[in-house]
C-alpha cells in the first residue's frame, strides 16, 4: 500500500512558541514543511535560512521540505542547501532556467521539487518532470495559510498520476493549501502522496492525536479502495 506523507506546515504554528508547537506533534509527522517567501514572488515574508539551519540543528533527523516562493533563485537557493532535505521551486519563477535550477539542487545532493500555482497548467513544466523528485500542486494562491481549498487542484493531481504512469516518472505528488479533515481523503484518493497542512493541524489542542486520527481515516479509506 502507498505510504502517505504528512507534512505539517510551520507557517501554521505560533511563531512565538514554534519549537513547542513542533514538540506537541510528538514526532507524529513525516516531513516538516517550511515556507520561504520573499515579499516579491508572493505578497508575504516568512522564514529565512537561519531559521532553517536552527531547525536542522534542533531536529537533526528531520526531513525539511523547503517550499521556495521566491524570485532571485541564484541568491536564495544556496542559502538553504546546507539545511534542507528537499527544495521545491516554483514553475512560474525563472521558468526558462528550470533545468539548470533543478540540476543545481540535485548536484548538491538534495531532492528536487517543482511547484505549480493554481492557474499554471502542467504543460509548462512537463519536459522537466524527469528532473523532479516531487511535484507540488498548490491548492490555494501561495502566500498565506488558512485559505479555502481550490477544488480544481485535484484534477491536476489526477493528471499528474496519469503522466507519471505513462512516462514512468518517479515523482512524489504533494498538495499544499486548504487541506483539512473534510478534503484530505479526497486528496489521497485522487493520488496525493504527500499532504501539507498548516492551520488544520496547529489549531488543534492535541495535534499529535489529531494526526493519529487522520492517519487512521486515510488507512480505512485506502483499505476500502483496494477491496
Ligand atoms: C501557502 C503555503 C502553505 C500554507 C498552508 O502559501 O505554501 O504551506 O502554510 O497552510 P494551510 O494548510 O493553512 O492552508
Ligand atoms: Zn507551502
Amino acid at each position: 500500500m502507498r505510504k502517505i506523507i504528512l507534512a505539517p506546515s510551520l507557517l501554521g504554528a505560533n511563531p512565538l512558541t514554534l519549537a513547542d508547537d513542533i514538540d506537541r506533534l510528538k514526532n507524529n509527522y513525516d516531513w516538516l514543511h517550511l515556507d520561504i517567501m520573499d515579499g516579491h514572488f508572493v505578497r508575504n515574508l516568512s522564514f529565512g535560512p537561519e531559521f532553517s539551519r536552527a531547525l536542522r540543528k534542533r531536529y537533526p533527523d528531520s526531513f525539511i521540505d523547503a517550499h521556495l516562493m521566491t524570485d532571485n533563485l541564484e541568491t536564495v537557493l544556496p542559502l538553504f542547501m546546507d539545511s534542507a532535505s528537499l527544495i521545491t521551486v516554483h514553475a512560474e519563477t525563472e521558468t526558462h532556467l528550470l533545468h539548470a535550477t533543478l540540476s543545481a539542487i540535485k548536484n548538491a545532493g538534495i531532492k528536487t521539487g517543482i511547484a505549480l500555482c493554481p492557474p499554471t497548467p502542467l504543460s509548462v513544466v512537463e519536459n522537466v518532470f524527469e528532473l523532479a523528485d516531487l511535484v507540488l500542486v498548490m491548492s490555494v494562491t501561495p502566500g498565506f495559510g488558512g485559505q479555502k481549498f481550490i477544488e480544481s487542484s485535484l484534477e491536476k493531481v489526477r493528471e499528474l498520476v496519469s503522466i507519471r504512469e505513462v512516462k514512468k516518472y518517479n515523482y512524489t505528488i504533494e498538495i499544499d493549501g486548504g487541506i483539512n479533515e473534510s478534503n484530505i481523503i479526497r486528496a489521497v484518493l485522487s493520488g496525493c502522496d504527500a499532504i501539507v497542512m498548516g492551520s488544520a493541524i496547529f489549531r488543534e489542542a492535541d495535534p499529535a492525536s489529531w494526526l493519529s486520527g487522520v492517519r487512521e481515516k486515510i488507512k480505512e479509506a485506502m483499505d476500502f479502495g483496494t477491496r
